[in-house]
């Protein structure tokens, strides 16, 4: 294994084939405040700070695509000092974003923002098209995603085109359906790595995972440290990935 990049700050021998896109799971908060007789906020709270620490160092290490399922379409249904919680840290990220994303990483938010204050909205649309033209890294949130939503919104889009006469059904095809979706132009999820013992996608990018490879751990998302992720990208680099091949 060759040491992949000159500026990485690993402590470990990374290797040459990284995934293109890794999408995180940031599960375990509840439990990880539970276990310290906190309340669950409290774990959202670490969840956000480790959430930063990982996104340097990914950039550091040098991965071009990393997606982090922040807020589901189902989060919703939690407890209302909850949500609050994970919106007001969602705000406060978004104010404190430039002292956190070092330059040249675009950012893009998945999911329908529609749901959103207008104020919030905004600035999410903002801070995308602010960080467009950056190709470093790109750094992807998803806040009220859910991967069947996503893919009846594109239903609907390609839908409205061939309502308007822009396409025929014959033109709806992998590649219509995906650039129809958040994530158009960026590479399928090669790697899922979930904390937390849970052994489920739970409706994250479930187009784009289609062939992802999966590395689940135990340990909670705020302890999921650098050294952890250096793990789950050396187990990618041992697997056959076949694509339905042989
Ligand atoms: C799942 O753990 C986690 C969430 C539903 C929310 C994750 C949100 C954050 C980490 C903060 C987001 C903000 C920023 C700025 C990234 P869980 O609560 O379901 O954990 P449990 O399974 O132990 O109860």
């Amino acid at each position: 294994m060759a040491l992949f990049d000159k500026k990485k700050k690993s402590e470990t021998e990374l290797p040459e084939n990284l995934p293109q896109h890794v999408g995180f799971i940031m599960d375990g908060n509840g439990r990880w405040a539970k276990k310290r007789g906190l309340p669950r906020s409290f774990g959202h709270r670490e969840g956000a700070k480790n959430f930063k620490k990982i996104v340097r160092y990914c950039k550091d290490i040098g991965l071009k695509n990393i997606s982090f399922y922040a807020f589901s379409t189902e989060n919703w249904q939690r407890p209302k000092d909850e949500v609050d919680t994970i919106m007001d840290l969602f705000r406060e990220y978004i104010v404190d974003v430039r002292n956190h994303l070092s330059e040249n990483t675009r950012m893009i938010f998945l999911g329908d923002k529609s749901i959103f204050d207008d104020d919030l909205r905004e600035k999410m649309i903002k801070l995308e098209e602010d960080t467009a033209h950056y190709t470093e890294m790109t750094l992807m949130m998803a806040v009220n995603y859910g991967g069947r939503d996503e893919i009846a919104n594109a239903a609907r889009i390609l839908a409205q085109n061939v309502k308007d006469g822009e396409m025929n059904p014959e033109d709806i095809n992998e590649e219509s359906i995906a650039d129809c979706l958040y994530t158009r132009g960026i590479p399928d999820v090669d790697l899922v790595i979930r904390p937390s013992g849970e052994l489920r996608l739970s409706n994250y990018l479930i187009w784009q995972c289609a062939y992802a490879e999966y590395y689940f751990t135990d340990i909670l998302w705020p302890d999921f440290s650098p050294k952890e992720l250096d793990k789950a990208l050396i187990d990618f680099d041992g697997r056959h990935r076949r694509f339905g091949g042989v």
